[in-house]
């Protein structure tokens, strides 16, 4: 392992050479796409949107830094992340349209994902991507854990499938579309397992330092495992809002991977449930065979953790200080003397609720302690998709007829009779009404299928009549 065996990190690039690039660019026609505006910037060089001139379609275009271009091996790794990209069709991994070469420029050009639109005191912002999540708003709650981890487990579940590794999971590669499906993106290093091709060339080092395998330090042959790792970091991440590994260079981070033990995330954010807890740890273990297995293996551990015993977004407080606070407050606020005079406030103003009937006496009696869960907004899913964000949050879909929009393409939630927002109870079920044309759908996953589809094409149940 080098200091310096890495060209992977912002530092490698100056900013001057990217804002130039960045003003010859905007507004110039490349073949079919003219280039509108940026949308950020990465290792490797920036991502601009552009558009479709005939189609009027969205696209982000990638461009190659090019500076970089005279770097074979950065060359080959662009070139490497459309190629394997394109084998890829997943919901929840971004589609490449199209690679473009010209002058000495290299651009890949594929799905835009606009993120998603989140309030903030009444100021929008846009999460592009779960990095920036992170960074706005902190921890993430463990319904967002659930829902982005078990979608970004599909996509390597089929991208494994395929013997292909990932090798750069990280948050800045797990983007969001407006409604808030994630896609993993930048399959940039990535590589088709066989044999030596899972090593650089060189041996080095290659992804993220903080979200990094220690095999991959080492310059080892990697496998999934190796994706549950980096999985496991950016898990750690989203519940603590922290990484478990850091340092001033990349080398120390390096070693950190190797050789340190993390800090148990509950010491960072004790309102992690235990089981969230031990799944991050085994998945961040430094033997590759101490972790889960496979990416399905991880899949069906998230699955299981509860709702109701953890809350990974629940701040605490953080010093000393803000405790002492608490516990003198404690100490100068005794409230027996009030207990009486508020008990009978309490049960006048029950009383006054039952009589105008505005709560439910079975509700009160029979589950007291019954979780509730507020409705996603499902529409432009597919329902198979909606299905399993309503699963994570213990709640049941009803597709129940067909709804003509010119909005949505057919098959996909154009509308839903419980509103975003709305509180439901777990178990209950959201009624949700599709695009015309295809109007059946598998009794086993929800996919849509055709008029004259005999067998799902996705589980491969027989449609029936
Ligand atoms: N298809 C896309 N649609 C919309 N935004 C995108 C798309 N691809 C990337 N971006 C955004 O562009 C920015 C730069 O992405 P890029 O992949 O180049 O770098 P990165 O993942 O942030 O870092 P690194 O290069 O170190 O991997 C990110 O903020 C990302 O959210
Ligand atoms: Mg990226």
């Amino acid at each position: 392992m080098k200091e310096d065996g890495i060209k992977d990190r912002r530092s490698d690039i100056t900013i001057t050479d990217l804002d130039s690039l960045r003003a010859v660019m905007i507004g110039r026609q490349i073949g079919e796409y003219k280039i509108t505006e940026e949308v950020g910037r990465g290792g490797m060089g920036i991502v601009y949107m552009g558009i479709h001139t005939f189609l009027e379609q969205d696209v982000a275009i990638k461009m190659l830094n090019p500076a970089m271009t005279l770097d074979p091996q950065i060359k080959e790794r662009f070139l490497n992340e459309a190629k394997i990209q394109c084998k890829l069709s997943h919901p929840n991994i971004t589609t490449i349209h199209n690679f473009l070469q010209f002058e000495s420029y290299y651009c890949i050009v594929m799905e835009y994902i606009p993120g998603k639109l989140i309030k903030i005191k009444d100021v929008s912002k846009r999460e592009r991507n779960l990095s920036q999540a992170i960074v706005i708003r902190g921890p993430q709650t463990l319904v967002e854990i659930k829902n982005t981890v078990l979608q970004i487990l599909k996509a390597l579940t089929y991208a494994h499938s395929k013997n292909i590794i990932h090798r750069d999971i990280k948050p800045s590669n797990i983007l969001f579309t407006e409604l808030g499906i994630p896609k993993l993106s930048d399959f940039g290093i990535a590589k088709i397992i066989g044999g030596e091709k899972t090593k650089t060339t060189t041996g080095q080092a290659i992804g993220t330092a903080w979200y990094i395998s220690p095999e991959q330090v080492m310059g080892k042959l990697v496998d999934a495992r190796s994706d549950i790792y980096s999985l496991g970091i950016t898990l750690y991440e989203m519940a603590t809002g922290k990484v478990p590994f850091d340092g001033d260079t990349d080398f120390a981070i390096y070693k950190a991977h190797l050789e340190k033990r993390p800090k148990n995330p509950r010491d960072l954010n004790p309102n992690i449930a235990k089981e969230l807890e031990s799944i991050i740890l085994k998945c961040i273990a430094k033997e590759p065979a101490n972790r889960y297995a496979s990416a399905q293996d991880l899949y069906r551990a998230v699955e299981s953790l509860q709702f109701g015993k953890a809350n990974a977004s629940i701040p605490t407080p953080k010093n000393k200080q803000a405790k002492k606070i608490i516990i003198t407050r404690k100490k100068l606020f005794n409230p027996v003397p009030y207990l009486l005079p508020i008990f009978f406030i309490i049960a006048i103003i029950t009383a006054y609720l039952l009589l105008k009937n505005v709560v439910r006496l079975p509700f009160l009696v029979q589950k007291p302690s019954k979780n509730f869960t507020m409705v996603p907004d499902l529409r432009g899913m597919q329902a198979d998709q909606a299905a399993d964000t309503l699963k994570t949050l213990r709640l049941h879909l009803q597709a129940i007829k067909e709804n003509e929009t010119n909005k949505y393409k057919a098959g996909v939630i154009c509308n839903q009779e419980e509103n975003p927002g709305d509180t439901l109870a777990v178990g209950d079920t959201v009624k949700v009404y599709l695009s015309k044309e295809m109007i059946k759908f598998c009794s086993n996953c929800h996919a849509p299928v055709t008029l004259d589809q005999k067998f799902c094409t996705k589980c491969n149940t027989r449609i029936r009549e």
